[in-house]
């Protein structure tokens, strides 16, 4: 009887009616979380790819309790991630959406069985100078004014104002710049939020795109909610991060490869602006080479100079180009973890296809308590040496990969 039950309920959820009843009973909600914690706490699941541990369900406000005390109880932010922020999720097919997920992942692990060499970085004298101006002090400047905002969240009533400020203050920070770039807003169809673009063009391969991206917005989730939403941790510091790399690259060589930077709209709400990105690159067939998500870098939970290397929805390639930099440049500690889910922007580049690296202030369960509340603000906890770390990876991230053929071996 239950697995009737369960197999008509799937047929259901496959329906584009079924979906839209589902959004029409506000009391229930689709949802995409970690299987195991699905299975755990007995949630019916949809659909399911057991090579990705995702599994698809439409839970209740009890459903949806149970998963955030599980969540907390080990260290997890969300747990789940809300397929009701997708503006056409009327027309969402979660079957395909999972096995080109899993897809994904074949092609990921084929990695481990390449015939090739090791990631190897020579250093370069060039690389290590440009690395050694990443400032700690600018680092703080730059997070003291984004979290000056009561709120940088897509959904306020003005929710464009931050996003303005960080347009004037690239164009300031360029001004000096010899290198051809171009400064963008990208309006988003999901959120009024406009996220924000910096492309540096390469000279001999400009079609090959490296991206460095982190969210600008911010969300105060905190019992009560409320307006204020510093962000200082989440984001702003891998938004100043982001700022940091551009500045000194900006002064550099022309780099081979062309160059992104993005600052996302809409993250907390649902990876909205990257989810819109991601896919429109993909449509419009970009050969992005690599991906770098900055989300939380100043809290360093799990010791200083210890690297939180999310190894979910991230390219085995670029975790042992992690280890490389890290060998050559960094000198850091890196603990392998997981998200569990979706957890930033680099999964909406992941799930297009593209190969993306996640390193984190920490590991899940040690990450800044603070976060999503009136209190992530610039603290005694708040490390700006370890940020410093984040920014430097990016600094190699822009001189050695955009000036290389390397790419994920498929
Ligand atoms: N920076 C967080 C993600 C995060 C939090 C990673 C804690 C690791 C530890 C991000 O801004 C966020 O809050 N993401 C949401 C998910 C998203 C799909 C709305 C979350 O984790 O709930
Ligand atoms: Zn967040």
């Amino acid at each position: 009887m239950k697995i009737a039950m369960m197999a008509l309920l799937l047929v259901a959820a496959q329906t584009a009616s079924a979906h839209q009843a589902h959004l029409e009973n506000f009391t229930t909600k689709p949802i995409l979380a970690d299987l195991a914690d699905l299975k755990a706490l007995d949630i019916p699941v949809l659909a399911k790819e057991e090579s990705v541990g995702v599994g698809y369900a439409v839970i209740t406000p009890e459903m949806q309790q149970k998963i955030q005390e599980r969540a907390h109880k080990v260290g997890k932010c969300g747990g789940f991630e809300d397929l009701t922020t997708e503006k056409n999720f009327a027309a969402l097919d979660f079957n395909s959406m999972l096995s080109s997920l899993a897809e994904i992942k074949a092609k990921n692990d084929l990695y481990d069985r390449a015939p090739f060499a090791a990631v190897k970085l020579e250093k370069s004298e060039k690389i290590e100078s440009a690395v050694n101006e990443v400032s700690e002090q600018n680092l703080r400047e730059w997070v003291t004014w984004l979290s000056s905002y009561p709120n940088r969240f897509n959904r306020s009533k003005t929710p464009n104002v931050h996003v303005d400020d960080m347009k004037r203050r690239l164009q300031t920070l360029l001004a000096s710049s010899t290198l051809p770039y171009e400064i963008s807003l990208i309006d988003h169809n999901s959120t009024p939020q406009k996220s924000v673009r910096v492309r540096i063009t390469g000279s001999t391969r400009p079609n090959e795109i490296v991206v460095l991206g982190g969210h600008l917005d911010s969300i105060n989730q905190g019992w009560g909610g409320g307006q204020q939403a510093p962000g200082a941790d989440d984001n702003a510091s891998g938004s100043a991060n982001l700022l940091e790399i551009l500045r000194i690259i900006s002064q550099k060589a022309q780099p081979e490869r062309s160059v992104e930077f993005f600052w996302y709209a809409g993250e907390e709400s649902g990876l909205l602006g990257s989810a819109e990105i991601a896919k429109t690159y993909k449509a419009e067939k970009r050969d992005v080479v690599a991906v770098l998500q900055l989300d939380m870098t100043s809290y360093p939970g799990a010791g200083e100079f210890v690297i939180g290397n999310m190894t979910d929805f991230t390219s085995k390639w670029l975790h042992e180009y992690l280890r490389a930099v890290n060998e050559t440049y960094l000198h850091a500690r890196i603990v392998d973890d997981q998200c569990g889910y979706g957890c930033s922007d680099h999964a909406s580049w992941f799930r297009q296809g593209y190969a993306t690296l996640m390193p984190f202030e920490a590991t899940m369960r040690a990450d800044n308590p603070h976060i999503h509340t009136a209190k992530d603000v610039i603290n005694d906890k708040t490390n700006f040496a370890h940020s410093a770390m984040y920014s430097k990876l990016g600094v190699v991230f822009a001189m050695d990969l955009a000036n290389s053929t390397a790419r994920q071996p498929y």
